[in-house]
């Protein structure tokens, strides 16, 4: 192996430039030439990949976004497409493709490897929603955003004595919801996986306001609900309450990346071209107990589930539950 290739698909997510980079210089370490595809598959079909050099990565270990840019490209999904693709990999003599990206993109991964063109993933979106690894590049990123949204936004809920309902990303997933709404102290925290009752939630808010609270949190995951309509449906409940909702929305998927980010990140990207090299494929790495791992795309991504951490989430139950 002599060349290998690396692209960023699906949302881009604070860390992505970091494994980038990890992976140009563990391939340089290894005497490998390593080309940038731009624009994520559909990039990587029409041919738009080039040499990169130690210039590209200088300094964009600290950078948000993906400096590669990124695509959401379903026509990967079409056979013609995939063979399109190969066929540009190997006029520039490429053996070997990891994409960083959420699980559509490792299904991109794997319909080449199973074509003969090995590739391997790593895990890149703030959703933390990818089975088998407990942790996805960007995740804490986007999760350090929106605490630090949220406690700005408690400020102005303290002085108007308000309840806000903030609404965070996490497609189907509710991970960003429960981390950031257990670093913040919130009152609720509404997620896709747990059912909820409206009245239980204001009950609940009520009873931290007779226990002296001057305000009231309310993280709820895009999954589960729009905030809009939440707030809608939850005024009914708390008619004498100032409610406000607000959307955090694509703020989350930027700014720098945390340590954690970018270590996990760079430990991947550097494992990721070790793997290529072991001729391995149709893998793809995560975190397990803090440590890289590996994990098969079909045996994990078909047979499992992504799970959300129930403890935390049953915790803050615990933890607001005011019998006032
Ligand atoms: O997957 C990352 C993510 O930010 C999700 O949390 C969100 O639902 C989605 O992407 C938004 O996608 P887009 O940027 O294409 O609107």
């Amino acid at each position: 192996m002599k060349r290998i290739a690396v692209l960023t698909s699906g949302g881009d997510a604070p860390g992505m430039n970091a494994a980038i980079r990890a992976v140009l210089n563990q391939g340089m370490h290894h005497g490998l030439e390593v080309y940038g595809v731009y624009h994520g598959f559909q990039g990587l079909v029409e041919g738009d990949l080039r040499l990169l050099t130690v210039n590209d990565v200088h300094h964009q270990i600290k950078l948000g976004g993906t400096l590669l840019h990124s695509a959401r490209y379903p026509e990967f999904k079409e056979r013609k497409n995939q063979e399109r693709a190969i066929e540009q990999l190997k006029k520039q003599k490429i053996d070997g493709l990891i994409v960083i990206g959420g699980d559509g993109s490792f299904q991109g991964a794997l319909s080449l490897t199973k074509l003969g063109f090995p590739a391997i993933g790593i895990p890149g979106t703030i959703d933390n929603d990818i089975p088998g690894t407990e942790y996805t590049i960007g995740f804490d990123s986007a999760v350090t955003v929106a605490l630090d949204a949220i406690d700005k936004i408690s400020d102005t809920a303290a002085s108007h004595e308000r309840t806000f309902v903030i609404e965070v990303m996490g497609r189907h997933a509710g991970d960003i919801a429960i981390w950031a709404g257990v670093a913040a102290g919130a009152d609720a925290i509404i997620i896709p996986e747990e059912s909820f009752d409206m009245e239980q939630v204001a009950y609940t808010v009520r009873a931290g306001r007779r226990s002296g609270k001057d305000y009231s949190l309310i993280i709820l995951a895009e999954g589960a609900m729009a905030v809009d309509e939440f707030v809608a449906e939850f005024k009914e409940h708390v008619p004498e309450q100032s409610v406000r909702g607000v959307a955090l929305s694509h703020i989350q998927r930027g700014g720098a990346p945390t340590a954690r980010d970018r270590v996990f990140a760079t430990s991947m990207g550097a494992k990721a071209v070790d793997l290529l090299l072991e001729g391995q494929a149709g893998v793809y790495l995560g975190i397990n107990e803090e440590r890289v791992s590996i994990f098969d795309i079909v045996e994990t991504l078909e047979k499992n589930e992504h799970k959300v951490r129930e403890d935390l989430y049953k915790l803050n139950l615990e933890l607001t539950d005011r019998d006032l």
